[in-house]
């Protein structure tokens, strides 16, 4: 029988709760498909420092790059807040990133048919369905560019600096052409290249790449009116390629759209097999502990690392196909509305719905 190693890695908030719950649903889709799964705890952000002192032991970069792939919770909250910014807990899923060389980051934002009233958008916006992939660049730009604080004169200031070279362009696009292929053949890449030279940059090595691929078309939005057309036309969008903080920021605005962050998986990726896989939401220390969090964003994770990093199709199929259903039966809070007749349910049950109908 494949026994896979992943590496688990809960973080903070929210993160262990949810986590359990997809631990679960993996464990059943391993079952039912035939395979086993060795889980390696290991520790990151702000739960690490208070067991270490850093947000990212090395102990933890050892084990992801031992393990066949990396599951990781959330990380950060109030109690590090006071730490520098270098030792915050966002700092070590910023390393952990860098470390395991994952610079392709796939979000997608996919509606379920059970979750259109939970959109805070208009029926009739949102169309038939709605099926976008973000494909945001994670260990470039201003993220890891120069920064520092410094003060001169008596005045204190502060800097980050966005750059790309074309090799991170290129290999970013390319991710983001063949995911193209693989859908719609729509390509929508996004900067800012009416102000910023990293743009103007970025634009041109998109461009020199599309005649690659020429089942694609490729369209260019500058960011700010990208975020609009989210909101008012969403269903114009298949594959969007952007940098590291455009990608951030238009991946939440993507995720409400389906009508709440906690739904949105993600998986990030690098040259070799070994991926990460993550909600893209935080770590909701507001409503940790209380049974509250939606686990459905980590379920939805661990389906793409069977499909991803695995090549276990049909456990992530079985795992998809479990939480549409689940959606039609019960709700966590952030998605529960009277109207849908769903039991309202805590992070475990949901969890243990999930698992059973797998
Ligand atoms: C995300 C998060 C992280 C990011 C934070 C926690 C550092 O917002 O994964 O989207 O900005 O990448
Ligand atoms: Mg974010």
């Amino acid at each position: 029988m494949k026994n896979y190693r992943i590496t688990v890695l809960k973080g903070d908030g929210i993160g262990p709760e949810i986590v359990d719950q997809a631990m679960k649903a993996l464990d059943k889709a391993a079952a039912k498909h035939g395979f086993s799964i060795a889980y390696d705890q290991q520790l990151l952000g702000g739960a690490a420092i208070d067991a270490t002192g850093g947000p990212l032991p090395q102990a933890t970069v050892d084990a992801c790059k031992a393990s066949d792939s990396v599951l990781l919770g959330a990380v950060g909250g109030p109690k590090w807040d006071g730490q520098p910014g270098g030792n915050r807990p966002e700092a070590g899923l910023l390393g952990i990133r860098k470390a395991l060389g994952l610079y392709a980051n796939l979000r997608p934002a996919v509606i379920f048919a059970p979750l259109r009233a939970a959109s805070p958008l208009k029926p009739e916006i949102i169309g038939e369905s709605l099926d976008i992939m973000v494909v945001r660049e994670l260990t470039g730009g201003i993220y890891f560019g120069d920064r520092g604080t410094e003060e001169r004169d008596g005045v204190r200031s502060a800097y980050d600096t966005e750059r790309y070279s074309v090799p991170e362009i290129e290999r970013i696009a390319r991710v983001a052409f063949d995911m193209a292929q693989k859908r719609g053949r729509k390509l929508c890449s996004v900067d800012k290249a009416n102000v910023l030279d990293s743009s103007r940059l970025w634009r041109a090595t998109v461009n020199r790449l599309a005649a690659e691929y020429p089942d694609v078309e490729v369209s260019h939005l500058y960011v700010d009116n990208t975020a609009m057309q989210l909101v008012r036309d969403p269903g114009q969008f298949d594959v969007i390629v952007t940098s590291n903080m455009f990608g951030d920021i238009l991946s939440d605005e993507a995720s409400m759209i389906s009508g709440s962050i906690g739904m949105l998986a993600s998986a990030s990726l690098g040259e070799g097999g070994l991926g990460l896989y993550e909600p893209i939401h935080g770590s909701a220390p507001d409503i940790a502990g209380q049974d509250a969090a939606n686990p459905l964003a980590t379920i939805l994770s661990v389906a793409m690392m069977l499909r991803y990093s695995l090549n276990e199709p049909e456990a992530a199929q079985s795992i998809e196909d479990a939480v549409a259903k689940a959606l039609t039966q019960a709700r966590t809070r952030d998605i529960y509305t009277e109207d849908s007749g769903c039991k309202l349910v805590g992070c475990q049950e949901m969890g243990d719905l999930v698992a059973s109908l797998i």
